[in-house]
């Protein structure tokens, strides 16, 4: 479909009010391509949110405690709370929820690599929580300064409920660390495992980011990905060490002059592998997705016929 081409005073003028750091709304004018980034960028974030409760998922029922099962279950409640905030706020760009939803069963629609890696053993949950979730905070915080306004909002909110899970993944890790030399041994292969692919969270590295550039100027992303994705590695590296984990990167220094950790090579042949639709768990997902949709489509129908009858009853009082 053509791309609307937009009046140029009008972009000017639009420009003039990100650079001064205002807010946009959803009632004011925007370029098509600033709406059409958001959509896919939004969406995308939702997708993962909801995608991201199955590997969690696959260990409710065999948390070592209570205490565990809880912990779990309030999270994966959040992620789909954090879902529902985002697909609500992607919808004020003007499309629907049943058309975001369509692309994702269809496999036309991504959502974030990491979700595509399978949850061996329970140390995987707790890594989750430390790394995956430790991910999403560095980027989702400023996301909370992002120059569209439904979707900052949305995020400060996420970003609290986030740390929540963070803690209790790296309480959990630290618990192991503590353990015997099993759970010890269980929870170095975790970070073995989802080390790397949580790194890739931040997508490809800046000269090979088709969008980093559009999306920085226009305040959506306020930093570029290798921004974040160093800055996850400082916060990170001292926590590892923090609890007596290996980091599996031979090539890890520390650079004092920068005050960076330096990393070895990211593998970006996995990283575009995995997201075009070829990683472990890829098809498994989708699948999964698939069946709660149709599982769930007697509740929709009964929701909307239910708003229909409320609608008749009000238009008829
Ligand atoms: N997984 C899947 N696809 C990815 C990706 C990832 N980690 N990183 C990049 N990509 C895709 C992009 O979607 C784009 O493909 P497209 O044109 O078909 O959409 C392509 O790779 C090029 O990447 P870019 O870096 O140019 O794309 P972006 O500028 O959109 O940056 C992003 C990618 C950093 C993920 C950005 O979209 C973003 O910040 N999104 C919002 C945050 C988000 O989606 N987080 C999901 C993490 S999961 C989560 O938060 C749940 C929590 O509970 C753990």
């Amino acid at each position: 479909m053509s791309e609307r081409v937009d009046d140029p005073e009008k972009l000017e003028a639009f420009q003039a009010r990100i650079d001064r750091g205002d807010i946009i709304e959803p009632r004011d004018w925007m370029p098509e391509r600033y709406r059409k980034q958001l959509i896919r960028m939004m969406s995308q974030h939702a997708h993962s949110e909801v995608v991201g409760m199955l590997p969690e998922g696959n260990w409710i029922t065999r948390a070592p405690s209570l205490r565990r099962k809880l912990i779990l279950l309030a999270k994966i409640q959040d992620e789909a709370g954090h879902g529902q905030y985002i697909y609500s706020a992607t919808e004020t760009l003007g499309v629907s929820r049943d058309e975001l939803v369509g692309q994702l069963l269809s496999g036309k629609a991504k959502y974030s690599n990491i979700f595509n890696y399978p949850t061996l053993t329970w140390a995987d949950i707790g890594v989750i929580g430390w790394l995956v979730d430790g991910a999403a905070i560095v980027n989702q915080t400023q996301l909370a300064h992002t120059s569209y306004g439904p979707y900052a909002r949305a995020m400060i909110r996420i970003c609290k409920e986030e740390n929540f899970h963070k803690k209790q993944g790296y309480e959990l890790c630290a618990t192991m660390a503590k353990g015997t030399p099993e759970q010890r041994r269980m929870l170095q292969d975790a970070v073995n495992r989802w080390w790397w692919p949580s790194l890739m969270m931040f997508g490809p590295s800046d000269k090979d980011s088709p969008h980093s550039q559009e999306l920085l100027r226009w305040r959506v992303k306020r930093k570029s990905n290798d921004e974040l994705r160093q800055r996850f590695i400082n916060l990170t590296i001292p926590q590892a060490r923090a609890i007596n984990v290996e980091i599996p990167d031979p090539d890890l220094k520390y650079n004092e002059e920068t005050k960076n950790w330096e990393i070895g090579p990211i593998n970006w042949d996995e990283f575009f592998n995995v997201i075009r639709g070829n990683g472990p768990c890829n098809r498994e997902r989708l699948a999964a997705r698939r069946k709660a949709h149709a599982d769930g489509a007697w509740v929709r129908e009964a929701a909307r016929a239910y708003a229909e009858k409320r609608l008749k009853a009000r238009q008829a009082a």
